[in-house]
């Protein structure tokens, strides 16, 4: 049984072909990026899969349900793009309405958002006041909190860490890490491919309504990006001596005086040594960079166009 099944799922807004034929299959716990440019459908597919709209065709099950099934939305948890919070509530009353929906009781709600709260840095000062009054990362900060509230075995999220500065941004990748070492599945949205690179187990890449790719982060830049490239400045011209080394390592590379780049595979194993090579026939390098393929380069490939 999926986790988690789409397919061929088509949507139309205003008779504009909105997702093209989607597929998508999750079949164990962990993390899962929708990654794409604005516009791709992102938030479609997962209004979609949530059950908040009906698609044109196709299907989606959650579990061999539908996910308008009173059972399947009890083991999930949707946090939106737009947090739908009540501004003249406190964060606390906002927390306390949609747990009670959920039949939860109000002590239980209270200590969990306080405790989230605190490892997300949303204060118990900030809890009382109006959420009116909150800033656009505090808001997104108290939405993702009351995603969690019941516990919930499957969380979707829509570009969580948008309007959160860098240092939240990386409590809340460590809480989602959390999340997966406790076996829940996680489905997020997000155009930041650093976010989908170091969180995912997987990533599907949406472009136009359709997935165009989906795999392992590391299979994908391997597949699709440019091989690493190492870049060595050296204290003196290089030399022949210099080059034949770096020959042994790749024969693909670039010399301008004292600067060398060498397009490398397996860069963890091979840098090393090359390098130390290097320094046992006496040449010290004195810079050192290496540029590693990201899933931008991966969009690039396939869409011809670059995604942030
Ligand atoms: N309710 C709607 N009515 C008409 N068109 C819509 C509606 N919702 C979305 N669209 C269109 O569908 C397309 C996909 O939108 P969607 O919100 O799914 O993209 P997204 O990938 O989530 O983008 P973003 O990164 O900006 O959130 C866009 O062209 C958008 O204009
Ligand atoms: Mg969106």
């Amino acid at each position: 049984m999926a986790i988690l099944l789409v397919k061929d799922v088509v949507k139309y807004f205003d008779s504009r072909r909105v997702l093209d034929s989607v597929s998508w299959r999750i079949e164990n716990p962990g993390i899962y990026s929708l990654l794409g440019p604005n516009g791709a459908g992102k938030t479609t597919l997962l209004s979609i899969i949530t059950g908040i709209i009906e698609p044109d065709g196709g299907r989606v099950l959650i579990k061999d349900s539908k996910p308008s099934n009173p059972s399947t939305r009890m083991i999930i948890g949707y946090c939106p793009q737009e947090p739908g919070l009540i501004g003249n509530l406190s964060g606390y009353d906002n927390a306390l309405f949609y747990g009670r929906l959920y039949g939860l009781r109000s002590r239980d709600i209270i200590d969990r958002v306080s405790k989230m709260g605190e490892k997300l840095g949303l204060s118990r000062n900030d809890l009382r006041m109006k959420v009116g009054k909150y800033s656009g990362g505090m808001k997104k900060k108290l939405a993702l909190i009351i995603s969690l509230l019941h516990d919930p075995e499957i969380l979707i999220l829509d570009e969580p860490t948008t309007g959160m500065d860098p240092g939240v941004r990386r409590e809340v990748w460590q809480l989602l890490l959390d999340l997966k070492k406790m076996s829940k599945t996680i489905i997020l949205a997000t155009h930041y491919m650093e976010e989908a690179d170091q969180l995912s187990d997987r990533v599907a890449i949406i472009d136009r309504g359709k997935i165009i790719v989906e795999d392992k982060p590391s299979v994908l830049k391997e597949k699709y990006g440019p091989k690493t490239v190492l870049q060595l400045r050296f204290e003196n011209t290089i030399n022949n001596e210099v080059i034949g080394v770096v020959k042994k390592y790749s024969d693909k590379y670039y010399v301008n005086e004292r600067i060398v780049k060498i397009h490398i595979g397996e860069p963890e194993k091979y840098v090393p040594e090359l390098i130390g090579e290097l320094y046992s026939h006496g040449y010290r390098v004195v810079e050192f960079k290496l540029v590693k393929p990201t899933l931008e380069d991966v969009f690039l490939k396939l869409t011809g166009r670059r995604l942030e």
